[in-house]
């Protein structure tokens, strides 16, 4: 054998130099996203996909939003649509374009302020009063119909408020999901069982999930969308079931729709928060106002009872909130201020706010 040729040499070194520096950069960037994880829970393998995704493309997601022309859902749109464009374009950001998939059949006048896409509803009667069952029906029309220029899609809904820029929590084909605390298919074997037969699989296979917020692969909902349709319609047809889901049976009908597909969701519990419960927006996404915000003047929680201070969307059910909603009391959590300021700066900002939009 004779001496190494200096060519090989070269490569050798050159070959070690990238090794080293793939392996260095690996570990900068596995450190730099170790800080932002307490609040994850689901998969462990969450942390090295959010670590390696830091020195890729963007996968950017549309935001679709699901709406009727009530002005319940109008002015929630309007304050969802406005949280949106500022977080968009921040860093950290991969959202996409945006719609507001209006399921009432007609165009409105948020037309020319929020760009929507117009589907039908229901035939006439057969949500039986139940409208979020239109939701999968919407999102059926609008995949099959509308031009998504983005791979991924975010479902979201009219009281969701951007509270940080999402990036996108879905990593390839596995989407990303919020656990609700209330969905729980195991307490549920009966009713669930005639929609998922024992061949499909265990209980388990089901996920914890309504369909909002989901950040999923366009490809991965068309195929789902109509499966969750049907299982809705069935469910709300079988009255033991709709009585075991009661408002809640829209979202089962998702998680067992996904389920039957084979697709499981990186569950996020930092993808949103609800005031009041929780109490801190941290490095969360989404503010999700659900849930009426009801102190005393001393800042002591009075849920199920009238506050002295109080936000509930539902006192706007017939018109929109007014500019600039007085803060709470001191003493009540960052969630509930926070909430409270972002829809005082919508309200404040957006024009004609108050013109019975
Ligand atoms: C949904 O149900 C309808 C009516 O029962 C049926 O015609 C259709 O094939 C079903 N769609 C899917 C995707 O299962
Ligand atoms: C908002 O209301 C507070 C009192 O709650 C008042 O002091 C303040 O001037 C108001 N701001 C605007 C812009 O109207």
């Amino acid at each position: 054998m004779g001496r190494a040729s200096p060519f090989f040499v070269l490569l050798l070194s050159l070959g070690c130099f990238f090794v080293t520096y793939n392996l260095l950069t690996m570990v900068i960037h596995y450190q730099s996203a170790e800080g932002d994880q307490e609040l994850i829970s689901g998969r462990s393998s969450t942390r090295l996909y959010d670590s390696k995704r830091l020195s890729e493309p963007k996968r950017l997601f549309h935001v679709a939003l699901t709406a009727t022309d009530a002005m319940y859902s109008k002015w929630q749109c309007r304050v969802m649509y406005y949280w949106y464009k500022k977080m968009k374009d921040m860093e950290g950001s991969e959202m996409g374009g945006f719609t507001r998939v209006l399921h009432s059949g007609h165009p409105d006048n948020l037309m020319e302020e929020i760009p929507t896409f117009v589907v039908d509803p229901l035939p006439e009667g057969r949500d039986q009063g139940y409208i979020v069952l239109n939701r999968p029906w919407a999102f059926v029309q609008w995949l099959k119909k509308a031009t998504i220029e983005e791979d991924y899609i975010l479902m979201a809904e009219p009281d969701h408020i951007f509270v940080n820029p999402l990036p996108n929590l879905a990593c390839g084909s596995d989407p990303a999901g919020f656990p609700f605390f209330y969905i729980k298919p195991s307490e549920n074997e009966k009713v669930i069982r005639k929609f998922f037969l024992e061949d499909k699989g265990p209980l388990t296979a089901i996920d914890p999930i309504g369909n909002s917020p989901v950040i999923i692969q366009k490809s991965q909902l068309e195929k789902i969308a109509p499966i969750w349709m049907n299982v809705s319609l069935q469910m709300k047809d079988d009255p033991e079931t709709e009585k075991a889901f009661g408002w809640v049976l829209e979202m089962y009908a998702y998680a067992i729709a996904s389920a039957l597909h084979g697709v499981r969701h990186i569950l996020r519990k930092d993808f949103m928060i609800q005031p009041p419960w929780d109490l801190k927006v941290g490095k969360t996404f989404i503010i999700h106002y659900t849930y009426g915000c009801d102190y005393s003047l001393e800042g002591k929680l009075t849920y199920g009872k009238i506050g002295e201070w109080q936000f509930d969307k539902r006192s706007y059910l017939h018109n929109p909130p007014p500019r600039n909603l007085s803060l709470p009391p001191p003493g009540v959590p960052e969630s509930v201020v926070t909430l409270v300021k972002m829809v005082n700066e919508a309200t404040a900002t957006i024009p004609g706010w108050e013109d019975g939009r």
